[in-house]
């Protein structure tokens, strides 16, 4: 039997390059993936096999019907610096922030997978948000050792997307409550 319907959100970093062993992964776990990439996560899309999971991109049109069920669950990998931050201050500009706002404040079970680099992460926003997130329910996974109590920031060059395993985001999500 299917656990349902995962929205994976996918933001513009390299990460976004093992999207495709996290749709077969979540078929193989029993969900029914739908891919949710912003603008910026696009150019890493075309090459990878998605396994026809639906990709849905941008607003629909008012006349359309919705093109997702509703979520059971939702994960954000990788999670950029500037999605995690609009995402805590509650900015839903586009189709996958608003995806990730209301994830949370439907506590729908979420785990993001922040990724971003030591000149990021030093800037004073991205701790306030990783807190907000946190205590808003949203489950944190270090994209290096897939810890979910610290976040480590990328060095380029050191095998991150490499060594990234997609279970840790299921073993996340399997701990929540309502997945
Ligand atoms: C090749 C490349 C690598 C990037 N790597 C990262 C990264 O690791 N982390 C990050 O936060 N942004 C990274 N960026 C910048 C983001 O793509 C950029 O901030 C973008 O606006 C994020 O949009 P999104 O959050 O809507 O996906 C990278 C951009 C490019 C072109």
């Amino acid at each position: 039997m299917s656990k349902g319907a995962l929205l994976l959100v996918v933001c513009g970093a390299p990460l976004a390059s093992r999207l495709g062993d996290g749709v077969r992964a979540a078929r193989a776990r029993g969900w029914d993936p739908y891919v949710i990439p912003t603008d910026a996560a696009i150019p890493w899309l075309p090459d990878q096999d998605l396994a026809d999971a639906p990709v849905v991109v941008g607003n629909r049109k008012p006349t359309e019907p919705r093109r997702t069920p509703t979520a059971d669950a939702v994960a954000v990998v990788p999670a950029t610096f500037h999605t995690l931050n609009a995402w805590a201050t509650g900015n839903a500009y586009s189709y996958p922030l608003t995806t990730l706002c209301a994830a949370l404040g439907s506590q729908t079970p979420t785990v993001a997978v922040p990724y971003a680099s030591q000149e990021l992460t030093n800037h004073p926003a991205w701790a306030a948000s990783l807190a907000v997130l946190r205590r808003s329910g949203i489950r944190i996974v270090d994209p290096q050792d897939g810890s979910p109590e610290s976040v480590t920031p990328i060095n380029s060059g050191t095998g991150a997307v490499k060594n990234f395993r997609w279970e840790w985001v299921f073993e996340q999500i399997a701990l929540m409550p309502g997945s």
